[in-house]
């Protein structure tokens, strides 16, 4: 029998404050459940940019009152598949994050360099989105998996994109073989979720046995993807009415104006 509660929680449908273009938006309302449900100790991120993902993460962080310590790892340089930007990224991140600070860092850096930070064992919730070519995502998954602890779960994004050189969805398809606890997301290019711990939370380990079930599978897929799907759409008509604001034909449409504030904050 399955329950809305085994999958579903009032911090889904929480707002989220930050919200840009990225192709993570759609997990967002995941990311809070999960955070809520797993109860995570250690959070780590494996490539963060704009932080869409990672303040997500620790919105729910906050929002659950929850004792994780977050950490976000990036060069904050870029990357062939992200492409590459300035330093005007990273500075705007520091502000967002500020609420955060008080459990959360940002190590700038590679993700190399960062492993010697954290101990065997020791990471709850790893959220791998580097570089998306399947030596880089392999690599990164293989280097980190030691750290991770019993509760371990890690997080791939990207694992429904075939284009552009992506090879996540190769490597996925390789660890579910090895890996029973798992589930993808198919919406927002992909989101699988990989229980790779041999003590997992039990609202975890409950998730993935109905998403085992034909019937339990579609109910997560249909109800994540149209929640990520409406994230999406706000964000697409709100960057649309900016590009409107700063054209010229904005002064023609003065009429309309009233009508669209409205529209967006309904
Ligand atoms: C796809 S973006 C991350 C997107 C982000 N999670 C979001 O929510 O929008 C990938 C990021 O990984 C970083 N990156 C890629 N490979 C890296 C590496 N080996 N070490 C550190 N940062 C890396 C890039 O700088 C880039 O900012």
């Amino acid at each position: 029998m399955i329950s809305l509660d085994d999958y579903l929680s009032p911090m889904t449908f929480q707002s989220p404050a930050k919200l840009g273009e990225s192709g993570w938006l759609g997990h967002i309302p995941f990311a809070f459940w999960l955070v809520e449900r797993a109860a995570p100790r250690v959070l780590v991120e494996l490539g963060t940019h704009t932080g869409v993902s990672y303040l997500a993460f620790c919105q729910g962080v906050q929002a659950c009152r929850l004792d994780t310590r977050c950490h976000a790892v990036d060069t904050w340089q870029g990357d062939v598949h992200a492409g590459f930007y300035g330093d005007d990224i990273y500075n705007a991140l520091v502000e967002l994050h500020r609420p955060y600070a008080g459990f959360s860092r940002l190590l700038r850096g590679t993700f190399d360099q960062a492993l010697d930070g954290f101990a065997d064992g020791s990471i709850d919730l790893l959220h791998i989105d580097g570089r998306h070519d399947y030596d880089s995502v392999k690599h990164d998954f293989e280097t980190w998996l030691p750290k991770l602890s019993a509760r371990g779960v890690v997080l791939f994004h990207d694992t429904h994109v075939q284009e552009r050189g992506f090879g996540v969805h190769r490597l996925w398809a390789e660890l579910t073989e090895h890996y029973p606890e798992a589930f993808a997301f198919d919406h927002s290019n992909g989101l699988g979720v990989l229980g790779v711990g041999s003590a997992l939370p039990e609202p975890v380990r409950r998730f993935f046995a109905i998403g085992r079930e034909p019937e339990g599978a579609k109910r997560i897929a249909d109800t994540y993807g149209s929640l990520g799907g409406s994230l999406e759409r706000r964000v697409a008509a709100e960057t649309e009415l900016q590009r409107l604001r700063s054209s010229s034909s904005w002064r023609l449409t003065r009429p309309l104006r009233g009508l669209a504030d409205s529209l967006r904050r309904s």
